[in-house]
């Protein structure tokens, strides 16, 4: 059951700054259209993940879920490790994160830098492989926490009661469009889900890599925006309001991400690249002044060692 952030039951530490993004309307020119977009890199641990991380971990206080001697297991491409291991930190719980040997390094950097356990495992099945560890050892141990955020449905409901009523207070007039990437699926279903009990006629376009578009019914394969396309459809996704779908292609997000650095002073990960990107082409199918919105996932000083800073 969903309850609402409030001041009152967020206002321990640094759960309070989280949330309450501010929103930037980018103008592209030549093409002469607007993107706006949620400043989600703000949050303290510097993504859009720390709003799942304060809503799984309040709603597990309250419920008894999470004792002194309980350890948040996660397995994440990153971010959500981040995010636990800050909240982790703040509220006194140990933190153990599961992810790919493949992800960037500087994301090992912060987790650990929180204090929080890593275990690193082969890239192989991706998350999947992670997901069965992570249950393996919380059928052995019952210390361990599982927030689970594949299939929390909190993880949707933070973003379609927190997310999207922020981003309609935000933007003037009814909004035409939404674009994202999905990882967990949460920020694609719970901020459509949101936005079309306000704007019913708003478009929800799902951007996918043009290397691994799954919902377009094509075969998953490399690609290089972090954090996005796992290589499976997520649970949580198959709630999404989804309208129609965007390929960004690895390229075209990292061209956007560095228009996004150089042009805009935006330094944003490679996901915030290929969102802007997508939003962008939706904006052309509009009528001049409609308002598309999409999302600024993470910062990129945890890219630094990726191919975003290669070139
Ligand atoms: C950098 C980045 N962008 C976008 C997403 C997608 O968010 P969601 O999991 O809500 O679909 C993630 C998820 O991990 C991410 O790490």
């Amino acid at each position: 059951m969903y309850k609402p952030i409030s001041p009152t039951n967020a206002d321990s530490g640094i759960m309070a700054l989280v949330g309450d993004t501010p929103i930037l309307p980018l103008r592209f020119e030549p093409e002469g259209r607007t993107v706006h977009a949620k400043c989600e890199f703000l949050n303290p641990s510097g993504s859009i993940k720390d709003r799942l991380a304060r809503s799984i971990i309040m709603d597990a206080e309250e419920r008894g879920l999470l004792r002194s001697d309980s350890i948040i297991l996660e397995c994440t491409s990153g971010n959500t490790g981040i995010s636990l291991a800050m909240l982790g930190a703040a509220r006194g719980y140990r933190v153990t994160i599961l992810m790919s040997r493949s992800a960037s390094v500087e994301r090992q950097h912060l987790i650990r830098g929180f204090g929080a356990e890593l275990i690193l495992f082969e890239p192989g099945r991706g998350y999947e492989t992670g997901i069965e560890i992570s249950r393996e050892m919380a059928a052995r141990d019952p210390r361990y926490f599982l927030p689970r955020q594949f299939e929390n449905p909190l993880n949707a409901l933070d973003h379609e009661h927190e997310t999207a009523v922020e981003i309609a207070g935000q933007v003037p007039g009814p909004i035409a469009a939404f674009a994202s990437g999905y990882g967990t699926g949460g920020t694609l279903a719970g901020i459509g889900k949101g936005l079309k009990r306000r704007y019913p006629d708003c478009k929800i376009i799902a951007m996918e890599p043009a290397e691994a578009a799954l919902l377009c019914g094509e075969m998953p394969c490399c690609h290089s925006i972090e954090g996005i396309s796992g290589g499976f459809i997520p649970p949580l996704l198959q709630s999404a309001p989804i309208d129609g779908e965007r390929k960004v292609s690895s390229h075209q997000a990292l061209e956007m991400t560095h228009r996004l650095h150089r042009e805009f002073g935006l330094m944003v990960g490679t996901s915030s690249g290929a969102n802007v990107a997508a939003a962008l082409s939706v904006t052309r199918e509009l009528a001049a002044g409609a308002c598309v919105v999409t999302i600024l996932c993470d910062r990129a000083e945890r890219y630094f060692s990726t191919r975003l800073f290669q070139s």
